[in-house]
């Protein structure tokens, strides 16, 4: 059976280059990186090569500023709750927005557990934030705005420079979970004004179970994991050096092809989109459109349920994903389309196609082939079709 994934924004394949950058550490450079030997210190080697590769990736002033974590969400919750507990003193209000990945929403519902006070931003039909409603949401209490800067469902890229100056001028501090973005537009934590960011490697063909908090020198965070020095004694434990390896060039090349890879999955998106609206009515596109990134695309297919279509894919051999959770057996729509006002009937049809640096045109071809079988079917059967809804 032919096998086709456009599931690339959960995780993508690992790259030759970043696997030849990883396999000498798993034989032949296995020491620790903290011993004082010859083998320790060449694993030191690699991993602070890693470190100085990411730094220079994303103009970082000094390597030192880069934290390697376990991925995005472990970056995530260790900038929100880390940062948010080093300035408890100054205050205890948050503000993100109603769009962010679960690893930032439920790091915040923790803090409000614990007494902290947290405003989520709605978004426009687009998934943008205002930044009026940043700077109105701002108290004296404030210690921390957190956007993302890509929506890992929609796609849309968020005005982010706009947003971290209006936090600077009150003097809060400035997080966004970049783990959708690197490779994907251009990153530049020191002219965006970024304090700190979450990144992950398994979205731009690094390894799993690998990523990085980017803490600008001067702010504050607590300590994450107790128990070793490493990581400056922030984040205690043996570091991963194959896999941080594998992250440092990851993250090299995704910024080396940034802008040709941009191309090419624009040209991709659009013969996608284009082919789709041939052959299937009544879609629509969800998210901005224009300021997102061409690698994600989310479509509702009316009068078809998400969950139904991903399956039937799937038996063709073709891979993508919804955004629902299956909760006590009624399926939620998705909280970033519900943010985006999108009526559940729509959301409850979406499904999010993203695209990867192998994705072909005949890739698109056999999926809207199938797709256009599969939406057909699935509406033949649909209660709103019944009801005459269309
Ligand atoms: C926007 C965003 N943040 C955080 C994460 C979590 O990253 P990781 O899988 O590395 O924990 C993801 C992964 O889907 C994501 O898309």
């Amino acid at each position: 059976m032919r096998k086709v994934y456009l599931d690339n924004a959960a995780t993508t394949f690992v790259s030759s280059e970043v696997m030849a950058e990883m396999l000498p550490c798993f034989n032949t450079i296995y020491g620790n990186a903290n011993s004082l030997h010859s083998y320790g210190r060449e694993a030191s080697a690699i991993v602070d090569r890693a470190r100085d590769r990411i730094a220079h990736a994303i103009h970082a002033k000094k390597s030192n500023e880069i934290y390697f974590t376990s991925g995005g969400t472990e970056a995530d919750n260790w900038a929100i709750k880390g940062i948010a507990h080093a300035y408890a003193s100054k205050g205890k209000h948050i503000i993100t927005s109603s769009i962010e990945h679960h690893a930032v929403l439920d790091a915040c519902k923790q803090l409000e557990k614990e007494g902290y006070e947290v405003t989520y931003l709605p978004v426009d039909k687009h998934g943008l934030v205002n930044v009026a409603d940043v700077l109105h949401a701002i108290k004296k209490t404030t210690t921390l705005i957190s956007i993302m800067a890509v929506n890992n469902e929609v796609g849309t890229i968020q005005n982010l420079k706009a947003i971290a100056k209006t936090a600077h001028d009150y003097g809060i501090i400035f997080h966004t979970d970049a783990v959708q973005a690197i490779g994907a537009v251009k990153i530049d934590v020191q002219d965006m004004e970024i304090d700190a960011m979450s990144m992950s490697a398994h979205k731009i063909y690094g390894p799993k179970g690998v990523g990085a908090l980017y803490l600008r020198n001067g702010v504050q965070i607590e300590n994450l994991i107790a128990g070793g020095s490493q990581e400056r004694a922030k984040r205690g434990g043996t570091i991963n050096v194959p896999a941080v390896a594998g992250f440092g060039k990851a993250v090299e090349i995704a910024v080396r092809d940034l802008s040709i890879n941009q191309q090419k999955l624009r040209a991709i998106r659009e013969y996608f989109i284009g082919k789709i609206e041939e052959k299937i009515p009544y879609i629509q596109v969800n998210g901005h459109p224009h300021q997102k990134v061409p690698s994600i695309l989310n479509v509702s297919f009316e009068m078809a349920e998400g969950e139904s279509i991903l399956m039937l894919l799937d038996l063709e051999g073709i891979a993508v994903s919804t955004a629902s959770a299956c909760t006590s057996n009624v399926l939620e729509p998705s909280h970033v389309l519900r943010a985006m006002s999108i009526p559940d009937e729509i959301a409850q049809g979406a499904i999010r196609f993203s695209f990867g640096k192998n994705t072909s045109k005949s890739d698109i071809d056999y999926v809207v082939e199938v797709l256009a079988k599969v939406v057909a079917k699935l509406r033949s059967i649909s209660p709103l079709t019944k009801a005459g809804r269309r």
